[in-house]
C-alpha cells in the first residue's frame, strides 16, 4: 500500500478542492492510503477579510515569518509521495504554509521525499515558488511536479475580481462585465488528469520525467511580464514596505496602523498606475530581451528542476 499525503491551507474552500481533485485517481485505486493535512494556524485568518486585516498581513507575508500552527498528526510520519499544495500572499507562500515549511515537523516528512507542489492562486506565483523550492530542498525533500491553477482574467481585471472575492467571500459575478472571481471550476475539475499523471509516473518509477509531461500538459503557464513585473515588485516595492511596517512592531500592533493604512493607499495607486506603465516598457523592449524571456519560460516551467535548484 502506497501512502500518498496532501498537505494544505485554504480559507474559501478553494484550494481545498483542488486539492481533492487531484488526489482523486490515488482515492479511486486500492493500492493507495491517501491522507489530507489541513494545516491550521493556532490563531485563524478570518474570511473573508477586512481591508485592514488584509493589508497587516503583509509585512509577515512578505518577510516570511512564520505564525504558530498547530502540529499535524500523522502517524509514522512516513509518506511516499507528498503534494504540498499552497496560495500565494504577497508573492509568498501564505503564513500558514509557509509556517509549516519551516517546521521541524516538515524536515521529518520532506526528507529524501518526492513532493509535489499545487498552487491555487491569482496569477503572481513564481517568486513565491523559487523560495517554496529553497525549503523543500533544505528539508530535504526531492521536488519532482509543479502544478499552478490561476484566475483566468486578465491582471487588471483579476485585481478587482480577486478583491470582491477576498472582502466578500464569495466567488460569484459581481457586476455583470466583470468575470466570475477565483479560478474557473473548469480549471478546478480539470486537475483531475493531473493527479492521474502523477499516480502514472509514481506507478511507473519516472517521476523525474513527471514535469516535462505536466508542462506539456499546460499544468504551468508562464507569462514573462508577469514575472518580470512581480519579481521587481518584490525586490524594490515589497521588501522595503515590509521593513518600513515591521519596524513598528508585529501583527495586529496599534503602532503599525499608521504605516498599514498608507501602505493600504499606495497598493491600488501602484498597481492601477505603475503596472500598465511596466507593461508598455515591456512591450517595448521585448523584441531585444527574446533570449533571456524564453530562457525564463523554461526555467520557471521547471522542466529541469535538478538544475533549476
Ligand atoms: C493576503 C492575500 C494576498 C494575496 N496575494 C497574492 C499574490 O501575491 N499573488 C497571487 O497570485 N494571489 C494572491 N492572493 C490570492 C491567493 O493566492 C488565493 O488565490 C486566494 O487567497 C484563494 O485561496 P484559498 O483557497 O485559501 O481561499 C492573495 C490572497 C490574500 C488573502
Amino acid at each position: 500500500m502506497n501512502k500518498i499525503l496532501l498537505l494544505y491551507y485554504s480559507q474559501s474552500g478553494q484550494l481545498t478542492e483542488i486539492v481533492r481533485n487531484f488526489a482523486k485517481p490515488f482515492e479511486n485505486s486500492d493500492n493507495y492510503s491517501v491522507t489530507y493535512a489541513n494545516i491550521e494556524p493556532v490563531k485563524e485568518y478570518e474570511f473573508p477579510w477586512s481591508g485592514y486585516r488584509f493589508f497587516d498581513a503583509f509585512p509577515e507575508s512578505v518577510e516570511r515569518i512564520p505564525c504558530e500552527i498547530k502540529p499535524l498528526d500523522l502517524g509514522d510520519e512516513n509518506y511516499d509521495l507528498i503534494v504540498f499544495a499552497y496560495s500565494v500572499w504577497y508573492m509568498s507562500p501564505c503564513i500558514p504554509c509557509n509556517s509549516f515549511l519551516l517546521s521541524d515537523q516538515a524536515k521529518r516528512i520532506f526528507k529524501n521525499k518526492p513532493v509535489i507542489t499545487l498552487l491555487g492562486i491569482r496569477n503572481m506565483w513564481v517568486v513565491a515558488q523559487e523560495y517554496v523550492k529553497e525549503k523543500i530542498v533544505e528539508n530535504g525533500g526531492n521536488l519532482v511536479g509543479n502544478i499552478v491553477l490561476r484566475d483566468r482574467a486578465e491582471n487588471l481585471t483579476g485585481i478587482i475580481t480577486i478583491s470582491y472575492f477576498m472582502f466578500s467571500g464569495k466567488k460569484g459575478r459581481f457586476a455583470w462585465f466583470f468575470p466570475k472571481a477565483g479560478i474557473s471550476q473548469k480549471d478546478i475539475e480539470g486537475v483531475t488528469r493531473f493527479g492521474e499523471l502523477a499516480k502514472s509516473s509514481f506507478e511507473n518509477n519516472n517521476l523525474n520525467k513527471l514535469q516535462t509531461e505536466l508542462v506539456s500538459e499546460k499544468a504551468v503557464k508562464i507569462n514573462p511580464y508577469l514575472v518580470s513585473t512581480e519579481r521587481t515588485a518584490y525586490k524594490r516595492v515589497f521588501l522595503k514596505w515590509s521593513a518600513f511596517m515591521l519596524k513598528k512592531g508585529g501583527p495586529g500592533n496599534p503602532e503599525r496602523k499608521g504605516r498599514v493604512r498608507a501602505f493600504a493607499f499606495y497598493f491600488p495607486f501602484a498597481i492601477l498606475l505603475i503596472a500598465p506603465i511596466k507593461y508598455i516598457f515591456f512591450l517595448i523592449f521585448a523584441p531585444l530581451r527574446l533570449r533571456i524571456i524564453k530562457k525564463e519560460i523554461k526555467y520557471y516551467s521547471g522542466t529541469d528542476f535538478k538544475s533549476n535548484i
